[in-house]
């Protein structure tokens, strides 16, 4: 059954004279993906940098799982299950897409020799991570393990980064516009996948996206922003017909 797993309370972030957030109240709920959307400057990002820990907000509470993780460190954060794309460094082109998934989950073999007092321990612990990587694997559809990250397309190295943020074992996964710079059809492809992992997994997934007619098909829950705050939330219709957001983005009046 699903349930909130990230919880933001009035959260509140200035720059400055500038307010960037004015008091955000959102749920995420566990399994879903649940999308950001709003116009340029609207607080997208300044929201998932005070959520994953690269900003301290001025006010209000974070709560992961009903723990407060308001003000924590970036790693931190993310040991803890909530992980944003761009913490994991862009896939080494130099290396296989398998060696991409074991050096994220932690198993670098390179480094067996530091550890062999405990070589017996290493061992099982690099057999769980491998087997875990061919899980992710499947679980992403690129079953491609031999081919260097360098060959692949745009599509599969945005869904190598999902399948790295696996690998660390997150829960949440934060996706800064993962369809900028993809065609439609791969960014169809794209969110195709996520929603499969989704589905499989039950990985909750939060994603801010300025493509809406590509991503709404795939969506389970809408936060519009407006000027730092929430000016609607709902389902894909409800927010996509509800004035204030027509009128946010195409600056059209509908009062
Ligand atoms: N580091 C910063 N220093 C000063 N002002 C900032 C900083 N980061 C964001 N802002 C301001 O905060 C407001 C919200 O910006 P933010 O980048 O969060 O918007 P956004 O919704 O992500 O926009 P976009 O769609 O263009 O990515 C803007 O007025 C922006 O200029
Ligand atoms: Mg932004």
């Amino acid at each position: 059954m699903s349930h909130i797993i990230l919880d933001i309370e009035n959260v509140k972030k200035t720059f400055g004279g500038i307010i960037a957030l004015n008091g955000i109240n959102m749920s995420v709920e566990s399994g879903k993906m649940t999308m950001l959307i709003g116009p340029n400057g609207s607080g997208k990002t300044t929201l998932i940098n005070v959520i994953s820990g690269f900003y301290k907000p001025d006010e209000g509470r974070i709560l992961l799982e009903s723990k407060d993780i308001t003000g924590q460190s970036l790693s931190k954060v993310s040991k803890q299950g909530l992980v944003r794309t761009f913490q994991i460094p862009a896939p080494f082109q130099k290396l296989s897409v398998m060696e991409n998934l074991l050096i994220a989950g932690g198993g670098n073999p390179g480094e067996s020799f530091l550890k062999a007092p405990f070589k017996r321990a290493w061992r099982k612990q690099e057999a769980e991570i491998y087997e875990r990587a061919w899980k992710v694997l499947e679980l992403i559809n690129l079953k491609l393990p031999d081919q260097f990250a360098s060959n692949l397309s745009g599509g599969q190295l945005k869904l190598l980064e999902v399948g790295r943020v696996l690998m660390t074992g997150a829960r949440i996964v934060i996706l800064d516009e993962p369809a900028s710079g993809l065609n439609p059809t791969l960014a169809h492809q794209v969110f195709e996948h996520l929603d499969d992992i989704k589905k499989k997994s039950g990985l909750t997934f939060l994603v801010v996206e300025h493509r809406l007619d590509i991503t709404l098909q795939y969506v389970d829950y809408v936060y519009a922003l407006a000027q730092g705050a929430v000016v609607s939330q709902g389902s894909v219709a409800e927010v996509m017909n509800d004035p204030k957001v027509i009128e946010g983005y195409l600056g059209v009046s509908c009062a």
